[in-house]
């Protein structure tokens, strides 16, 4: 097999039209897109693949957590590798995070066909449900389902961001949370699992570098942090005799950048992304806020750490203001360190098809972390303009985008013949 012959096969036409049309499902009119897991919006994005993946020749099957596999060559049984990544977005995110990775494992299944190269085990095309988490407070639910990995006892409680129980939404699109279970695969079905994604930051653009080859992937905990003061008339009552719980989330808020700071790590985030004034009205004073906090590391226990020291700083703060504190994680995904087979691998395949690569760290959340359980993983990211991602400025040029292609299906094809 020429690595030569698939890069010619890797159509930009294809990957354009695939983009294009992505981007118009759920297109949020100002340049994002607005497809939360498991919405109208998101059904359709999914809809428009499976088509796709027909048309190619794909086998094509869904599972109990809303996740779409497409196989190629029909009937071919064995270990798959697989490649993919999800079609939710989080509101008024981009237009690449995700469907890039998406339509390039597409791309490399049509382009292997083309070149004419019968891979030896079955290619496996993979679109997740719900890796966003923007829905559920769950990041990378549809693969952690797949893995096996999703926690019963906080499925029970599950609920997506207007309160509605887990359950309910997943009938909304069909599945039953009962099923979820079902949509477990095991190691031995895999090979390897691969994805594209956008940098989501400005590594590749600032030193003008085509190809990131990602070595790891940070781990994220998810909390939430309910303070609670008393409602109150915004006029009569004087400053002083207040409860006012917005008031003791704003100085948890300011705080959180210090106490990253002081980690000493550049590695070390802390974000809160999310806030709920209750009842959020100009002339009562707050009684209840709710804040959704966001803590990476590449390190398992620095992020144990962090979250930690966020979360007695938080206490901390509430009890001198008379405000009550209540916190819980949501999720905790542990860092991921990609195969050095897989690696190696997505460095040579740079080379040959001199393309500059360099490797890095993944400071966002991704599939891939869930599939590290089943199978080696790599990951390819391919440039973000300014860095941007999660809003609609979110921007990578066509040319990038089939640049990932191409070493997706060269890696691709390289792997699947060395491991028969
Ligand atoms: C997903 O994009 C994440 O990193 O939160
Ligand atoms: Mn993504
Ligand atoms: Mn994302």
């Amino acid at each position: 097999m020429e690595r030569k012959s698939l890069t010619a096969a890797v159509s930009s036409e294809r990957i354009q039209q695939d983009m294009a049309t992505l981007a118009c499902i759920g297109a949020d009119g100002q340049g994002g897109v607005t497809r939360l897991a498991y919405s109208p919006e998101h059904w359709k994005a999914r809809a428009y693949i499976r088509d796709r993946m027909e048309s190619a020749g794909l086998q094509v099957r869904e599972d109990a957590a809303g996740n779409v596999m497409g196989r190629w060559p029909v009937g071919l049984t064995g270990p798959a590798l697989a490649m993919g990544s999800h079609l939710d977005s989080v509101p008024h995110g981009g237009r690449f995070d995700g469907p890039v990775g998406v339509v390039c494992a597409l791309e490399a299944v049509r382009a292997i066909q083309e070149s004419g190269f019968r891979p030896p085990s079955p290619l496996e095309v993979i679109v997740f449900a719900e890796e966003e988490g923007a829905r559920l407070n769950h990041p990378l639910f549809g693969s952690k389902a797949m893995a096996g990995i999703l926690d019963p006892r906080l499925l029970e409680q599950m609920k997506d961001r207007d309160g509605v129980p887990l359950a309910r939404v997943l009938e909304g699109v069909g599945l039953s949370q009962e099923r979820l279970s079902e949509a477990r695969r095991q190691r031995e079905e895999f090979l390897a699992y691969l994805e594209v994604h956008i940098e989501q930051g400005s590594v590749l653009e600032e030193r003008n570098v085509q190809i990131g080859v990602v070595t790891g992937i940070v781990g994220i905990t998810f909390m939430e942090m309910v303070i609670t003061g008393r409602a109150d008339h915004a006029g009569p009552n004087p400053m002083e005799r207040r409860k006012d719980a917005l008031l003791g989330a704003g100085r948890i808020i300011t705080e959180i950048p210090v106490l990253v700071a002081q980690t000493g790590s550049a590695a070390a985030r802390g974000t809160v992304g999310a806030i709920h004034a209750h009842p959020n009205t100009i002339n009562v004073v707050p009684g209840r806020v709710t804040l959704g906090v966001d803590v990476r590391h590449k390190e398992k226990e620095e992020i144990r750490k962090l979250a930690r020291l966020i979360d007695l700083k938080a206490g901390d703060i509430c009890q001198k203001s008379g405000l009550e504190f209540l916190s819980r994680v949501l999720t905790e995904i542990e860092p991921v360190a990609m195969a050095n087979n897989i690696v190696q691998a997505i460095g040579e395949t740079c080379e040959e098809m001199d393309i500059t690569c360099m490797q890095m760290l993944s400071g966002a959340g991704h599939d891939t972390t869930s599939m590290s359980t089943l199978a080696p993983v790599g990951m390819i990211f391919v440039p973000s303009v300014e860095g941007l991602s999660h809003c609609p400025e979110e921007f990578t040029p066509l040319e990038d985008i089939v640049c990932g292609a191409r070493v997706l299906a060269g890696t691709a094809a390289g792997l699947i013949n060395n491991f028969t």
